[in-house]
């Protein structure tokens, strides 16, 4: 089982059934955020999906656009069995890719896995200067969950709790 038997491709509507066994039992951890269905479907040209050598869902992620030159990897998981195979490696390395595609610049994650993101070029935010007050202010008119997050609003403290915020430039 190395990264070389494993294989990203674009979400299809037929994964999310998939994605959401492999998103729940972290948010019983608290480590991801469970989304309802039909959030999935709406998001799913966001994600990326990883395949083991028989064509199996071992990993998802997704890049969600916050703002012109900003964008969030969100949802990064790997199934359990696979683990320290490489599937979170070519999942970032894709969602990374298509944010360079997309034209985005700099890329949030909120993470537990502070040593995986270093790896791959992330910094820990030291402020929230990462986007001026123009922006922040715009951004404070989303309605997406992770766009609190990363403004850290209040309202979203106890998803966040525990969470390193941090940020790559492309
Ligand atoms: C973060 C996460 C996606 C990483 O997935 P993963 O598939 O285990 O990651 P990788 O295998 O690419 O890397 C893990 C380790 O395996 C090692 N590794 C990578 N490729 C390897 C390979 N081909 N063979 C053996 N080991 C390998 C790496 O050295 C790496 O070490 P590091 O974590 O110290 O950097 C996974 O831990 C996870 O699902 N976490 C829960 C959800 C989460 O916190 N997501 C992030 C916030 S959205």
């Amino acid at each position: 089982m190395t990264s070389t038997t494993i294989t990203v491709r674009r979400a299809r509507t037929s994964d999310v059934h998939r994605i959401r066994s492999l998103v729940a039992p972290l948010a019983d951890e608290r480590i991801l955020v469970a989304k309802e269905a039909v959030a999935y479907y709406e998001g799913l040209q966001e994600f990326r999906i990883a395949e083991g050598p028989d064509g199996e869902v071992i990993g998802c992620g997704a890049l969600h656009v916050m703002w012109e030159d900003l964008a969030e990897v969100r949802t990064l998981a790997a199934d359990r069995r696979w683990r320290g195979h490489g599937v979170g490696h070519v999942l970032l390395e894709a969602l990374l890719a298509d944010a360079v595609e997309i034209g985005v610049q700099r890329v949030f994650c909120l993470t537990f896995e502070v040593d995986f993101f270093r790896r791959h070029g992330f910094e820990v935010m030291a402020n929230q200067s990462a986007v001026d007050p123009e922006v922040y202010s715009e951004l404070l008119r989303s309605h997406d969950e992770g766009v609190a997050e990363f403004l850290d609003l209040a309202r979203v403290k106890p998803n966040t709790l525990g969470n390193t915020r941090m940020i790559r430039t492309l």
